[in-house]
């Protein structure tokens, strides 16, 4: 048994083409990240799917220098919620975790349909509310840029080569054990 094909091949990549992603399909993404599981089935995830251009061009003047790459994108989607959604016990905030379940739901859904998912955080979330009319209290957890694939002649050198080099990732006995807790799973701790 291997890997699903759409979680081995996604990727956070940031090639995008400007062509746009018609709403029906926007929709489905949406769609399946309801799909998710949620506490008490509280479903506390929003999206705002940005495609109007007035609005991409406002909300993409938001987002971090690095981040220049999604200024092609032709869709952000700002994936919302609120601690208060959902089940809360002791330190545990269920919200943030089941957005983030929906939020992979919809990547999935996106690589299915041969569209390129990149979540971000490097922006000013400030002013992405005051750009999507979200209040200061709601949790604007990322921006998702959705697009089709692109030219990576439009990347820094850096980014370029990321787009093409093997993912990235932790020995795999670093991140799981069997039956207990195994010190090897601790992160070095950081100096
Ligand atoms: C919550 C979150 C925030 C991220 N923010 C950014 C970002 O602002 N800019 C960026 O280039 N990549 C961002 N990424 C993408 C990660 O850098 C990327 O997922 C990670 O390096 C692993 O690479 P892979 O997704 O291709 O496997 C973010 C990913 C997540 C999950």
């Amino acid at each position: 048994m291997a890997i699903v094909r759409e979680i081995e091949k996604r990727r956070a990549y940031r090639a995008y083409s400007t062509e746009t992603v018609d709403k029906e399909t926007l929709v489905r993404l949406a769609e399946a990240a309801h799909m998710a599981p949620s506490s008490a089935n509280n479903q506390p995830w929003r999206i705002v799917t940005v495609v109007d251009q007035k609005q991409l061009d406002r909300l993409k003047e938001t987002l971090s220098g690095g981040n220049y790459w999604a200024k092609k994108a032709p869709a952000i989607a700002a994936f919302v919620t609120d601690a208060r959604w959902s089940m809360r016990l002791a330190n545990r905030d269920y919200a943030f975790f089941e957005l983030g379940m929906a939020a992979m739901a919809y990547q999935v859904q996106a690589v299915s349909e041969g569209l390129v998912v990149h979540p971000m955080a490097g922006f000013n979330v400030d002013e992405a509310k005051n750009v999507l009319g979200i209040a200061e209290d709601m949790t604007l957890e990322i921006l998702m840029a959705v697009g089709k694939p692109g030219d990576i002649e439009a990347l820094n050198e850096k980014h370029r080569e990321s787009e093409q080099g093997p993912r990235q990732r932790k020995p795999l006995d670093q991140i799981m054990s069997f039956d207990v807790w195994h010190e090897r799973l601790a992160p070095p701790v950081k100096s």
